[in-house]
């Protein structure tokens, strides 16, 4: 089902404390009875701790920032899907940029991620162009092939279970977002690629969140876009005030 969703990917920030403290100034400045699915990804060690403080909260969740391709065994450092539900956390971000570049991670590994996570968690799955891409012109032949190699392999049921995340690398972390009209355009076409491929019903329900230097003045105009759900918030979560006023931005 298509929801209102603003995620906060905290990267490599935050000490447990610091993570908790801030979950705890989330908590007693947001609504309860907000329509808003808010997402917390914390590093992977604080994934546990920070489940177990939201668990009587509907209207949170927790995700992993990344997950092995591969179901368990001899990888030194790695972290599994399996092991990220088992911590109480729900969803995990898949095919973000900065691990498409740092980690070298292609849409073959990615679509293997999708797979081994998709019985257990919810991917938010990443895709965008990056500036050359963007200039040439070419950004949506770079985004239909990054659906159709990464995810266009799902039976319907599956794909039906996906969040999209619309990234444009040129974006995040730079302070300059891509303004609401751009946005919308990508949008817009992601949705109409996925009705191609599964139909009206599936890509009317699917979720797409935007991401790249969204903050708390530029929220409200992205949100109000006919095809952005919400927001996946790097630098603008990690700071109580920041993101509940984007969280109120709808
Ligand atoms: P940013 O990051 O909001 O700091 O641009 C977004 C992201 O990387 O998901």
């Amino acid at each position: 089902m298509r929801r209102k969703i603003v995620a906060g990917n905290w990267k490599m920030n935050k000490t447990l404390d610091q993570g908790l403290q801030l979950v705890d100034e989330i908590l007693s400045s947001s609504e309860t009875s907000s329509q808003v699915l808010k997402i917390i990804a914390p590093p992977y060690i604080h994934l546990a701790a920070i489940a177990e403080k939201l668990s009587s909260r509907e209207d949170f969740a927790v995700a992993a920032q990344n997950c092995h391709h591969l179901k368990s065994g001899a990888f030194t450092g790695e972290v599994s899907a399996e092991m990220i539900a088992s911590t109480g956390a729900k969803y995990v971000i898949i095919g973000h940029s900065e691990r498409r570049s740092f980690a070298g991670e292609t849409n073959d590994i990615l679509s293997q991620k999708v797979n081994i996570a998709i019985d257990k968690l919810t991917p938010i799955f990443c895709i965008g162009e990056n500036v050359d891409q963007r200039n040439a012109n070419t950004h949506l032949e770079t985004i239909r092939a990054q659906l159709k190699d990464a995810l266009f392999h799902l039976t319907a049921a599956d794909f039906g279970k996906i969040i999209i995340a619309y990234e444009p690398v040129w974006a995040i972390g730079t302070g300059v977002t891509a303004t609401s009209h751009q946005a919308q355009g990508v949008h817009n076409f992601i949705r109409t690629e996925i009705n191609k491929k599964y139909g009206k019903e599936i890509s009317e329900n699917t979720t797409i969140l935007y991401g790249g230097s969204c903050n708390a003045q530029n929220a409200q105009e992205l949100f109000s876009c006919i095809d952005i759900d919400g927001g996946l918030i790097g630098g603008a979560s990690l700071k109580a005030t920041d993101i509940v006023s984007i969280i109120n931005s709808f």
